[in-house]
This record gives C-alpha cells, structure tokens and sequence, in this order.
C-alpha cells in the first residue's frame, strides 16, 4: 500500500483574513510521487506550497503530514519541528528570501548547522552538491553578487544539502537557462528514483509533462479545478486555456492567416 504523506481536507486560507488564496483544497500526496502543480499567477501554487512546508496554517480544514495534523502549536514542539524540516524542504519562488547571509558558502551551510548536523558532514555535503551545481566558484560570494539564475542554484543547494525526502520546489526553474534547466531536471529525476518525492509548482508545461505523475491545476479562483496524469491534463486543451496556460496564437503561415493554440514557454498542445 502506497503512504500518504499529506493529506489536504476542505483547506481555506486568506492573508490577514482578507485575500483568499486557497479555496476548498481537498488533495493527497503519496511518497515516492513526482507532483505537478500547474495555474496562471496569482492562482495559489506558492500559498499551497507554503502550507505543505509548515509555514502558514488554514483558516479552516485540516493539513496533515504522516498523519499529524500541521498547526502552530505542532511547530511549538522542537523535537517535532526540527523531524519535519529534516524531512521536508522548500525552495522559495524567490532566492532572495532565503539568501541572507554575507556569502554564498554560509547560506547553503545555514540549514545544516540549525539541524545540528557535524561540521565535517557539512563539508562532504558542501563539496558534493557545489560540485553538482556548479557553484563551486561562487561560494565565497555575497548573494548580491549573483545572477538569477545563480542565485536560485544557490537557494537550491542550500535546501539539497539538508537531503530531505520531500522536496517543494517554488518555480525551481524559472529563469535559469536551457542546459542549466536540463541538468537541475535530470537532477530532480535522479532524486525521485532514489525515492524522494517531489512537489513542483511551475506554469511551463514541458515541465509538469516530465517531472509529474500527477498534475493539479489551479484555477483564479483558487480551487484546484483538476487532477490527473501529466497526459490527462496536458491533452485538456479547454482546460489549459480557460485557466491560462495556453493562448490562441495567430500567425502567418504560407500566405494564410493561421490560428493555434499555443502554450506558455514553448509548449505546443496538438488542437
Ligand atoms: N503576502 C501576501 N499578502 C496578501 N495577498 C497575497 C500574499 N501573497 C500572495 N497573495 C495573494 O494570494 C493569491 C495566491 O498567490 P500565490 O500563492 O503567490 O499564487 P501563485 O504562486 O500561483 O502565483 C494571489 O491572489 C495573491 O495576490
Ligand atoms: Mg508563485
């Protein structure tokens, strides 16, 4: 039987009581999966996958990691706190949120050391993911001194290092460019066949096709409006387009006027 890490029931969530960004979420989440989460701007994928983390807590409904609901007062607990973020690791849609120390070096090291990893483990750690990312030459550099793209490499170090079994990723490709895009995918992949899960917030539909077993699609209302398989949801043309994923696209083609739909990125859906 497959587990159940969470466990999403009748979730409403609005900042300060008064922007809703989550509406009657009603999900699970098995170990091992890869999961899409797919919607225009402002439909609620960051707010979600906040709440997965631990970091923000419903209005109303529950959220339950392995059976423990998610709460304030769960977190009020340090030996239930420190197991959760052992377990569980977030990479913010923005690197400057979770980049704030004087170099690149302390920022990637700042988590372990909160979790009382060992020194020398760090170090082990610090070469190996530097290696896999490429950042060993940007280490001794302050985050301002970063591109983008380096600086999201840098955030994702900072929360690989840590080597949590479930990964949620914030949009962890958005703008970082193609072989770079390739390699950290074909990083992801490796890391779900190891047996890791991971959760994916993303509107690039290449994505959601090869890094998910399930996709669910917001719509602007905040409601997940839809779920199944990436080949399900991706062949859902009047799916994508009524909640902004794709868009008719006009050209000239051979003398003629020529109308498609067209994904955002460069995904084309077959109409
Ligand atoms: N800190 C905040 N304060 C008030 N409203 C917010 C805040 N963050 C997000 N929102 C609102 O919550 C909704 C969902 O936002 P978000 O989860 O960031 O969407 P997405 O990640 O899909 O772009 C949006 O309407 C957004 O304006
Ligand atoms: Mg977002």
């Amino acid at each position: 039987m497959n587990s159940i890490i969470f466990e999403l029931k009748n979730v409403y969530f609005s900042y300060l009581g008064k922007f809703p960004a989550l509406c009657g979420i009603d999900i699970s989440i098995e170990q091992g999966k890869k999961i899409a989460v797919i919607g225009a701007n402002g439909s609620g994928k960051s707010t979600l996958l906040h709440l997965l983390d631990g970091l923000i807590f419903p209005d109303s409904g529950s959220v339950k990691f392995c059976g423990s609901e998610l709460t304030e007062n769960a977190f009020n607990n340090e030996v239930f706190s420190m197991e959760f973020r052992k377990k569980v690791g977030l990479v913010f849609q923005n690197p400057d949120v979770q980049l704030f120390c004087p170099s690149a070096r302390e920022d990637i090291i700042f988590g372990p050391l909160q979790l009382g990893m060992a020194m020398n483990e760090i170090e082990i750690r610090l070469e190996e993911i530097a290696g896999v990312l490429d950042l060993k030459k940007l280490l001794d550099r302050a985050p301002h001194q970063l591109s983008i793209g380096e600086k999201r490499k840098v955030a994702l170090a900072s929360t690989l290092i840590i080597d949590p079994d479930i990964l949620i990723l914030d949009e962890p490709t958005a703008g970082l460019d193609p072989l770079t895009t390739r390699h950290i995918m074909d990083l992801f992949l490796k890391l779900n066949d190891s047996g890791k899960t991971l959760v994916i917030s993303t509107h690039d539909l290449h994505i959601a096709e090869e890094i998910s077993d399930i996709v669910f699609v917001f719509n602007q209302e905040k409601k997940i409006v839809k779920y199944g398989s990436a080949l399900e949801i991706l062949n859902d043309s009047r799916l994508l387009h009524d909640n902004n994923l794709i868009h008719i696209h006009t050209h000239m083609h051979e003398g003629k006027i020529h109308t498609h739909r067209h994904a955002h990125q460069s995904y084309h859906v077959k109409t």
